[in-house]
């Protein structure tokens, strides 16, 4: 039988990209292979975000064509959102046999028999919902709920690679919501570029959570990422009545200043987000909440970048994601002047990430001598015989062992903290 290699770059939605391509090849008569020097087919899931991404993509495709030198029948590939952004030019400027589109996944394993090929067709209406993911090992099953993005922020590729808005049937979630917990996972996380922007007919993302939370045996529920413009009380009362919607949100600002939200269009000035922000702690106790940030879009002035790091102190984020504005490919910004210098950019990011750390490490500390449920994820990293987990408020914690094992959920005391762990003891 042929087998296949996967290596998955971006963010979730790749990720369970790669189980729904595992699932469709396996279906064909594909195995899976743990090393590429082993495998006839070689197969880079791909994020095109911004161009460190697709710079290291580069990278390692160098590097892998050595197994096609070795045995001439393997076959190389791009699938995701970098394979979508440079289409049949990849075929000139790199080595590789087939390029594969987010919507052209379900004929993956017939085009794979032949001839080098291109299919990066977006289609609107492929939502995948009838091919069974072949998931990874763990506690977290991935659940994609909607697919592609109609925002067209400034600044993002995402609709361009990844087609226009659509939900899944709500039935076909809460079968697969099913499947995942008969397959013992026990947290689900919702997926979706602007995963609360999830309708099918008169049901909203709130009415989708409150179903799922009614399913046996989802002992956590959580969803990535939200848009702040679609953040509508359905949703945030279901987070705050359901039991097994985790008290956790990934709500991306990108900017404190609103002149720059603006030209960003992202649909919110800085005060509406942060109203947003005291009416979801009013609704949900212990909220944890994490956030993207950008800095150097154009035409980001001093103060406006003052207005970020005054908007992280007033929010005081548990965790946020921080990157230097890098132009894309067909967005409206890329048209734009970049005013920021790359130097500058730099500093403006060291700041964010520094201001970030000192924060959150405030925040952990803070929790030092409280009691925390650990969903038990598997063995420590750097710590022989510790295990390590995720609390409702999406940190890890690891504690010494004393018997626990992956899928038990264990109250422990934190004992220590960094700005990224909660070290732990057992009660
Ligand atoms: N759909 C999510 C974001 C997905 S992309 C949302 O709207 O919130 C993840 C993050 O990458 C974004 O939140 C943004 O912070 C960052 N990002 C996207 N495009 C970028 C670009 N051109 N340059 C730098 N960062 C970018
Ligand atoms: Fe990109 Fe904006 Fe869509 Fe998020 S909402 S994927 S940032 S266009
Ligand atoms: Fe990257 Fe595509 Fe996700 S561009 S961030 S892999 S949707």
């Amino acid at each position: 039988m042929p087998s296949v290699y996967i290596e998955t770059y971006g963010c979730q939605m790749n990720l369970a990209d790669t189980e729904l391509m595992r699932g469709q090849l396996a279906r064909s008569g594909y195995t899976t292979a743990a090393d590429p020097a082993v495998a006839d087919v070689i197969l880079l899931n791909t994020c095109a975000i911004r161009e460190h991404a697709e710079e290291r993509i580069f990278g390692r495709l160098g590097s892998l064509v050595r197994h096609k030198l070795a045995r001439p029948h393997v076959q190389i590939g791009l699938a995701g959102c970098m394979a979508q952004h440079f289409r049949d030019r990849l075929l000139t400027s790199a080595p590789l046999d087939f390029v594969v589109g987010p919507d052209a996944y379900r004929r993956l394993p017939a085009l794979l028999g032949g001839d080098p090929f291109v299919d990066v067709r977006l289609d609107g209406v492929e939502t995948y919902a009838d091919l069974a993911p072949d998931r990874a090992a763990g506690v977290r099953a991935w659940i994609t709920i909607m697919r592609g993005c109609d925002k067209f922020c400034t600044f993002c590729i995402v609709p361009y690679v990844r087609g226009r808005e659509r939900s899944l049937p709500l039935g076909a979630v809460l079968e697969q919501v099913r499947d995942a917990v008969a397959q013992g996972y026990r947290e689900v996380v919702f997926l979706g570029q602007t995963v609360n922007a999830y309708r099918d007919g008169d049901t909203d993302f709130g009415d989708l959570l409150r179903a799922t939370d009614r399913v046996d045996g989802v002992a956590r529920l959580r969803f990535t990422s939200p848009h702040p413009s679609d953040m509508r009380d359905s949703a945030i009362d279901a987070m705050a009545t359901c039991a097994s919607v985790c008290p956790q949100l990934h709500l991306p600002v990108q900017s404190g200043a609103t002149p720059v939200l603006q030209r960003m269009q992202r649909g919110y000035t800085s005060d509406e987000y942060l109203r947003l922000v005291e009416r979801l702690r009013a609704a949900v106790p212990g909220l944890a909440l994490s956030t993207d940030i950008i800095v150097g879009f154009p035409g980001e002035s001093e103060q406006d970048f003052e207005a970020t790091l005054e908007l992280m102190r007033t929010v005081r984020f548990d965790n946020a994601f921080m990157f230097q504005y890098s132009r894309r490919d067909h967005t409206k910004a890329a048209k734009w002047d970049e005013t920021v210098s790359e130097a500058e950019k730099g500093c403006r990011l060291q700041a964010v990430i520094a201001l970030q750390e000192s924060i959150a490490a405030e925040i952990n500390a803070a929790l030092v001598g409280g009691e925390i449920d650990v969903l038990v994820e598997g063995p420590a990293r750097r710590r022989d015989g510790w295990l390590a987990g995720k609390t409702p408020q999406f940190k890890t914690a690891v504690f010494p062992s004393a018997g626990a094992s992956p899928g038990d959920i264990v109250r422990v005391r934190v004992t220590d903290s960094t700005a990224h762990t909660l070290i732990a003891a057992a009660l």
